[in-house]
């Protein structure tokens, strides 16, 4: 297809999948701060449900991360059992073996806690088992009629932001290809953002989870299908990030910082729930899918290399998001705030220990890695649709020498 063709041809796709999600979406009951889990607990309770399944990860579970939630819950009047079979980047497998876990409990209701990939997995696991689908019939927009059954959600990690969207990411049993499922019926009915769940989170971990909610701020805001309700929480975000992440990152026991993270998180989210991502998730969701390289680190990695592409076709909401997050004045040039929020991000990465490049990237799968990016960047509302060549050049200054 020539160029311009194609150009019309994703933006018409694009069109269509934004007006889906331009219908009203509901929020959820949010609750925020120290022992805020307990305060969900008793909603849930005080909501009528009387068994949930808890969906899970065996090391959350062995940390001892679910137990005050289960007594919390319990003094509320209801029981729950555990799914704790969910790996990072949760397959349809995984998805499968929850589905039927919570049919043959007879559970009532689901409640994730764990980072994205157990969030990601309990919103199909409640929008499966009550319309009686299978994971691969729910991939796609919109694909079942009926609400999922009462999910609730506790996020350990802070990055995803999960929490707050219409979204969950599913991976092929095979290939890991991520396929999505995007459904407002599957925005949690209320959360937790609770900072006591978070403070075992590694360093490791707190960086690569944080960028990712700077990336959601950044691509939300740059990008064509952005609205005022998303931008305000897309630089809302990005502020918070490059004022708490570090502090997060150095001193995970500090719950100021902490809780700053989460909300950081769930405004990524609902930026994102409406105006979507671009090629930093493109090319990251690849890294993931073909190496296993962890979401948030593969967008740590890759956005301020995408960005210095990118500065020229948004340089005018670059340096907004500059100014907002403390990094230029109003008074400076828009070319040079778009460049003071690049380094910055150089900057920040470092300081939280994120590498530069990795050595995962073998040079026979560059090209099948261009392809893929380009094809799911084709569907996200990007500044600009980049080429092969400048697709390839990203990955290759990806790749450890
Ligand atoms: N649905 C969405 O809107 C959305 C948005 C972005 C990303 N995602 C998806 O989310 C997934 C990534 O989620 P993630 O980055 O939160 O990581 P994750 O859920 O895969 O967790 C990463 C690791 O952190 C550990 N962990 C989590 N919380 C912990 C805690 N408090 N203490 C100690 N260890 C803890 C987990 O056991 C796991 O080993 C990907 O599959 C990605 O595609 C979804
Ligand atoms: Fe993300």
């Amino acid at each position: 297809m020539p160029p311009f063709y194609k150009i019309w041809f994703y933006r018409a796709k694009l069109k269509l999948v934004g007006q889906l999600l331009m219908k009203p979406q509901p929020r959820p009951l949010t609750f925020v701060g120290p022992r805020s889990a307990e305060k969900l607990s008793r909603a849930i309770g005080e909501f009528g449900i009387r068994k949930l399944l808890i969906v899970t990860d065996k090391p959350l579970r062995e940390l001892g991360a679910l137990e005050p939630t289960i007594v919390a819950l319990q003094s509320h009047g209801v029981a729950a059992v555990i799914y704790d079979g969910v790996l990072p980047d949760p397959t349809a497998q995984i998805v499968d073996a929850g589905i039927a876990q919570v049919k043959a409990e007879s559970c009532d209701a689901v409640l994730a806690i764990g980072g994205g990939s157990s969030i990601d997995c309990a919103k199909v696991i409640a929008l499966a088992a009550a319309n009686n689908y299978s994971v691969a019939e729910c991939i796609g927009v919109n694909k079942c009629k009926l609400p999922t059954l009462p999910f609730f959600s506790i996020p350990t990690t802070a990055g995803t932001g999960s929490e707050a969207t219409c979204i969950a990411v599913i991976s092929d049993n095979d290939t890991h290809a991520k396929g999505a499922v995007i459904d407002n019926k599957i925005i949690p009915r209320a959360t937790a953002l609770d900072p006591l769940i978070m403070q075992g989170l590694p360093p490791h971990i707190t960086a690569a989870t944080g960028m990712d909610a700077l990336t959601h701020a950044i691509e939300s805001y740059i990008g064509t299908l952005g609205n005022e309700d998303t931008d305000f929480f897309g630089l809302a975000a990005a502020k918070l990030v490059f004022e708490h992440l570090p502090e997060a990152c150095s001193n995970g026991d500090n719950l100021a910082a902490r809780e700053a993270m989460a909300m950081a998180s769930y405004y990524g989210g609902m930026a994102i729930t409406q105006a979507l991502v671009g090629y930093v998730h493109a090319i990251s969701h690849n890294l993931g899918a073909r190496y296993g390289v962890p979401h948030g680190l593969g967008n740590a990695m890759v956005l301020p290399h995408v960005l210095e592409r990118l500065k020229d076709d948004a340089q005018e909401s670059m340096a907004r998001i500059a100014i907002h997050a403390g990094i230029g004045t109003w008074e400076e040039n828009p070319d040079l705030l778009a460049q003071k929020l690049i380094d910055r991000i150089w900057q920040l990465n470092e300081q939280i220990g994120i590498p530069a490049t990795t050595d995962v990237i073998k040079s026979e799968d560059i090209e099948e890695l261009v392809d893929a990016a380009l094809s799911e960047g084709s569907s996200y509302p990007t500044p600009r649709y980049f080429g092969r060549d400048e697709c390839r050049q990203i990955i290759e200054q990806l790749r450890s020498a």
